[in-house]
């Protein structure tokens, strides 16, 4: 594991509104993708064409295989059929949230006996899982990216229990426009699930008018307090 300097091959297992948003951050810097989804390579077309030669699509199974890192983003209902055998040793970013609505109940993450990120690793058990790209809306991660030192520039959370992970995902995250802040391992990853102070509404400048507002800025500080004011589901 670990990753050579400069151009990254991002793998992308799911290739709409996030999948789509860091595949648009990533060839902006320079990096190549490989997009995926559930209907089939052909339509990713458009996007694809969009993204100009730095893109193609591919399987599921593809994708794994091409990243270096690999960027996990499906609904997490689909998250048992996201390719294991083609991820083993790989560095996966898992962006994916629980919306019972969406996903169904999910028992273990009802009691909060885990969290969602966990249950990815577990069943990716030789990949080195970092959650990241979660807790912010898709439109603000697009908005929001800046060039390194630029006073602006936010900063995004990352869980993990691989060292060595956490640091290949810091340095591609500087490479698309952000800082990072590390919120310790997969177990602390609850600290910015939905519905947290660390939740999306931080990146938002009226979270009471979420989708209606613009993007907002964070710094370091600001998430790490919002990180240490989280409470989880039971005692929110
Ligand atoms: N939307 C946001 O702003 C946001 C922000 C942070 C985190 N998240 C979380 O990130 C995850 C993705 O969210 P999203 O908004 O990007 O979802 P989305 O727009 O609905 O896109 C989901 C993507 O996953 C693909 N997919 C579904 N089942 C799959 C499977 N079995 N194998 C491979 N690909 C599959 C879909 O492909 P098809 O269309 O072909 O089925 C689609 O490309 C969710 O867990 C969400 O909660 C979302």
């Amino acid at each position: 594991m670990g990753l050579a300097p400069g151009m990254t091959t991002v793998g992308l297992i799911g290739s709409g509104n996030i999948g789509g948003t860091v595949a648009r951050l990533a060839v902006a810097a320079g990096h190549d993708v490989v997009l995926s989804n559930s209907r089939g390579p052909e339509t990713l077309a458009e996007l694809v064409a969009e993204l100009g030669p730095r893109a193609r699509a591919a399987t599921p199974a593809e994708a794994a295989a091409a990243g270096d890192i690999v960027v996990v983003t499906v609904p997490l209902h689909a998250y048992r059929q996201v390719p294991v055998k083609e991820l083993a040793g790989k560095i996966v970013i898992d962006t994916n949230n629980y919306y019972p609505d969406r996903d169904g109940r999910i028992a273990e993450l009802d009691d909060e006996s885990t969290t969602t990120s966990e249950l990815l690793q577990a069943h990716l058990p030789e990949a080195y899982v970092v959650k990241g790209f979660n807790n912010i809306y898709f439109a603000h991660l697009r908005a929001l990216a800046r060039p390194a030192g630029a006073a602006d520039r936010s900063v995004l959370a990352i869980a993990g229990d691989d060292a060595a992970a956490k640091a290949a995902v810091t340095a591609f995250l500087d490479s698309i426009g952000y800082d990072t802040v590390d919120a310790g391992p997969l177990a602390e990853g609850w600290r910015f699930q939905r519905d947290t102070t660390a939740y999306a509404g931080l990146y938002a400048t009226d979270p009471a008018n979420f989708f209606e507002a613009g993007p907002a800025p964070v710094d370091a500080e600001k998430l790490r307090a919002a990180l240490a004011a989280a409470r989880r589901y039971a005692d929110a």
